[in-house]
């Protein structure tokens, strides 16, 4: 692909969405520098930046000078969050409020990936400017990103769902984790409790690449700014997720069985937190691709694995 010039850095680029935005950047043309942090080592056209050290980053912007910086680099998992909120805090809260600082002062236009675990789950479905109320550490560490983001004026917060996408190994990703129990056929209980709207993350690539085109092309009266959602179409628990993959490969499913109760252990989860999309939508973003269709690529390598 032929470059166009414009330039991005992706943080978090060695992870389950950076892997998709950094190759959807690059597949538009554009001059892509991934960073990577503990996996760095795997993957070798990435920059090795822990982005916890707030010198270094500055350091690398200000000799960067990207034109658009794309934050998805964070602590994912609501559990460990809980269990380790300090360490949790300075890469999703301190980390994200530095970046935005850098990206003001070297003129970049920051996208940060935020999350629907930001809403309680209690009154679905969540407009663009819902009040925020999350009911875990994990959900206050990212509002606390979303808040630098908007009151410093650096760009804008993309919240999203449930993800999913292409893995290196089952264990990288809840969905591909659920399939490993799918296939497994020994007895196992899974959540029949909360509500998600899994998303691909080449979907989510493909957004983040719309709002960053769009705010470097500053067409009149379609300014880029504040908060967007986006969502996966379907909307089904982890166990219903797990019974669509057993028919999908044609697996046998009498060992999965439902657990309607609210989790005993970990951090707290919100019921229904489901997003509605309309600012997205009214700037052209496309359809999102279904659950059964988008799974069936991202699950197919492991099926005999
Ligand atoms: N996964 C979901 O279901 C979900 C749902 C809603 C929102 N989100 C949000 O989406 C974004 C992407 O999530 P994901 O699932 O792609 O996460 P992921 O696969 O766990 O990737 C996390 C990324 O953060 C990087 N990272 C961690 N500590 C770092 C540090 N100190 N310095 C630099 N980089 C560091 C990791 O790099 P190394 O591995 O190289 O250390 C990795 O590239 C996150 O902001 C998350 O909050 C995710």
């Amino acid at each position: 692909m032929e470059s166009n010039n414009k330039t991005v850095v992706v943080t978090g680029a060695s992870g389950l969405l950076g892997r998709a935005v950094l190759k959807r950047f690059e597949e538009a043309g554009w001059k892509a520098t991934g960073l990577a942090f503990s996996r760095a080592h795997k993957h070798p056209n990435l920059v090795k930046l822990d982005i916890t050290d707030q010198e270094a980053v500055k350091h690398f912007l200000v000799s960067t000078r990207p034109e658009v910086i794309v934050h998805c680099a964070a602590e994912k998992s609501p559990d460990v969050v809980e269990k380790q909120p300090e360490e949790a805090r300075k890469l999703n809260a301190d980390a994200t409020r530095n970046l935005a600082l850098c990206a003001v002062q070297v003129k970049a236009f920051f996208i940060y990936i935020s999350t629907d675990s930001v809403f309680d789950g209690k009154n679905p479905p969540y407009a663009e400017d819902a009040t925020t109320s999350p009911l875990n550490k994990y959900g206050h560490s990212k509002r606390d990103g979303e808040v630098s983001t908007i009151n410093l004026n650096a760009g804008v917060v993309l919240r999203i769902p449930f993800l999913y996408g292409p893995v290196d190994e089952l264990a990288e990703s809840s969905v591909a984790i659920l399939f490993g129990q799918v296939k497994a056929g020994k007895p196992v209980t899974i959540s029949h409790y909360d509500y998600r709207r899994p998303a691909h993350v080449d979907d989510i690539a493909g957004v983040v690449l719309l709002l960053a085109e769009k705010k470097l092309a500053s067409v009149q009266g379609e300014q880029i700014y504040g908060i967007y959602h986006w969502s996966g179409p379907d909307q089904m628990t982890k166990y219903e997720m797990a019974l669509i993959m057993a028919d999908l490969f044609k697996l046998p499913k009498d060992h999965i069985k439902a657990d309607p109760n609210a989790p005993t252990s970990g951090a707290p989860r919100a019921v229904d937190p489901s997003l509605s999309c309309e600012r997205l939508q009214k700037l052209g973003a496309p359809t999102p691709v279904d659950f059964r269709t988008g799974v069936v690529p991202v699950l197919q390598p492991f099926l005999n694995a």
